[in-house]
């Protein structure tokens, strides 16, 4: 099999930039095409590093679908499209790698059944750094001995949505490690604080500038207390287990939401 096509959308935004870059450098990967409106008909090579790479910047996912034709589509747009483009690609033929945090349950489904009737399997990861796949990890341990959980979570003041991606998932699986009935999961919007609780475990989000992200899970339990922590200080965490999950989606036939399903039988 040749190079594996790869387009990204929201290349101009600060994930979509480091993607482009790692796509480009790694020898198994070809990014074909890229989608920015802010700099729509513009040359990306132009535009990121002064001289031109062939690719032509579109103002649509559905235009970089049709033109670009490629095998993966890479987003890191807005909760509010970020469904929308993972069904286009999908009804292209093109399966879709989804960073973009914030999706609704029903976008989640939508997804899923889209996987279904096509055959194509997609990757809807929150986060993509292998500190915070770990982070997972080592909670999910200590849960067993201590019940007792919450999240701090702190990101930079731009975030769109809280509580993070990462937190959340975080929540939902250490919900159903500690809880012997496996209540469905749902966010319960706490008054007066910017965060929420998921089957009982609270999250709290900070958003304050100097951050970029951190997530700390509290443990308590009589006379102690457990804090594991990851932070993310550089957009370059992400890029490994992105990479890695460009090449796995193009094997898959279903939806998977943890970058730790791609890790197993590894890299
Ligand atoms: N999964 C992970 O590991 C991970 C890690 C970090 C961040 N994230 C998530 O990735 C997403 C992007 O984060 P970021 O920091 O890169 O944000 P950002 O710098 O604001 O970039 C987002 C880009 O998306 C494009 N965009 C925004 N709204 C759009 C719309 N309605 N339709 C089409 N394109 C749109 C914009 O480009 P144009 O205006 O030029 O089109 C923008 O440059 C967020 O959801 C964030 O939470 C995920």
């Amino acid at each position: 099999m040749g190079r594996i096509k790869v387009a990204v959308a929201g290349a101009s935004g600060k994930m979509g930039q480091a993607s482009v870059s790692a796509i480009r450098s790694d020898t198994d990967l070809q990014l074909v095409g890229a989608v920015a409106r802010r700099w729509a008909g513009r040359d990306l090579g132009e535009v990121m590093a002064g001289q031109p790479w062939g690719i032509n910047c579109r103002a649509d996912v559905q235009e970089c679908l049709d033109a670009d034709r490629p095998d993966v589509l890479v987003d890191f747009t807005h909760p509010e499209v970020g469904a929308q483009h993972a069904l286009w690609a999908l009804a292209k033929g093109a399966r879709p790698v989804v960073g973009t945090t914030g999706l609704k349950k029903e976008d989640l489904a939508a997804i899923e059944e889209a996987c279904e009737k096509s055959g194509l399997g997609a990757a809807v990861i929150a986060n993509f750094s292998l500190g915070a796949s770990l982070l997972a990890r080592f909670a999910m341990e200590a849960a067993r001995y201590f019940p007792e959980i919450e999240i701090i979570e702190m990101h930079h003041q731009d975030k769109v949505d809280a509580p993070s991606g990462t937190a959340l998932h975080l929540a939902q699986e250490l919900a159903a490690r500690i809880h012997t009935v496996n209540r469905p999961a749902s966010i319960e919007r706490l008054p007066g604080v910017r965060g929420g609780a998921v089957n009982g475990i609270r999250i709290h989000s900070l958003r304050l500038p100097g951050v970029m992200a951190r997530h700390t899970v509290v443990l308590g339990g009589p006379g102690q207390t457990i804090e594991i922590t990851h932070d993310s200080t550089d957009r370059n965490a992400f890029m490994p287990g992105l990479i890695i999950a460009i090449k796995k989606v193009v094997a898959l036939n279903r939806v998977v939401y943890d970058l730790a399903e791609l890790l197993d039988d590894g890299p």
